[in-house]
């Protein structure tokens, strides 16, 4: 486990898209799984960047993300999809039909998620995941149960999952109740893993992601199977590491 604690929000900005950007740089249609939430939006900043300066170009790379709600529109401002076309997709060279995400308002959702599983088992191998973590260890959006599933599957999201998501809709009752998560099977099959976490509130989650038990109470914490796994933390959420 490699952990890197950074004294600014923009040493770690930069170290991520480093990560990110040096692979894309050896291997311009590298798979990348993308994460959203408050977390990674600086990253993507600098990946934008780096683009318009002609450092890193996305036309070849292939994205999968790890999550989508279930029931708004593609295009409602709060759905995952507008999310990263407003952050990445639309201020890189990224093609769209390379940039998957699961579709929250299909109609037949069993059968989205088959399709998803198809689309990751037909890239192969997701070269690097970029992953948030939820106050209760969540990881897309694989929360604490007594049992995870590996594939991309529907989730009932907790009530303290909604909340922290209230803040980016006008109330809380906005918050979709369910969405639909990559599984943690999908998740740990990626040949790299970068880890973030930003922020006092999360100094605690990672302390039992990385140093508790491993359990399913914990999905973050299965990460400690990993063997490349990256771990980029603000002093804040790295006091306890
Ligand atoms: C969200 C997302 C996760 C994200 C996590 C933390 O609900 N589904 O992918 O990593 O919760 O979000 P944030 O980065 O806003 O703290």
């Amino acid at each position: 486990m490699n952990i890197r604690i950074f004294n600014s929000q923009e040493d770690l900005n930069e170290a991520a898209a480093d990560l990110i950007g040096g692979l894309v740089l050896r291997n311009p249609s590298a798979v990348l799984g993308l994460a959203t939430g408050g977390t990674p939006v600086g990253i993507y900043a600098s990946l934008v960047r780096r683009c318009a300066a002609g450092i890193v170009r996305f036309r070849d790379v292939t994205t999968f993300n790890l999550d989508e709600y279930v029931g708004l529109p593609k295009n409602h401002p709060e759905s995952y999809f507008s999310y990263m076309r407003k952050h990445l997709f639309d201020a890189v060279d990224a093609r769209p039909e390379r940039c998957h995400l699961p579709d929250g308002s299909a109609a037949d959702i069993a059968a989205e998620c088959a399709r998803y599983d198809g689309l990751l088992a037909q890239a192969g191998r997701i070269d690097l995941q970029l992953l948030g973590i939820g106050h209760n260890g969540h990881i897309g959006f694989n929360e604490p149960d007594h049992a995870l599933l590996s594939g991309t599957h529907v989730v009932e999201l907790k009530p303290s999952t909604r909340e922290a998501n209230a803040r980016f809709f006008d109330s809380p009752e906005q918050v979709p109740t369910h969405a639909i998560t990559m599984g943690i099977g999908s998740i740990l099959k990626a040949q790299s893993i970068l880890l973030v976490a930003r922020g006092a509130d999360k100094a605690e989650i990672m302390q039992r992601a990385l140093y508790g038990p491993i359990t399913t109470d914990c999905p973050a914490s299965l990460l400690q199977t990993h063997a490349d796994l990256h771990v980029y933390v603000d002093t804040a959420a790295g006091r306890l590491l």
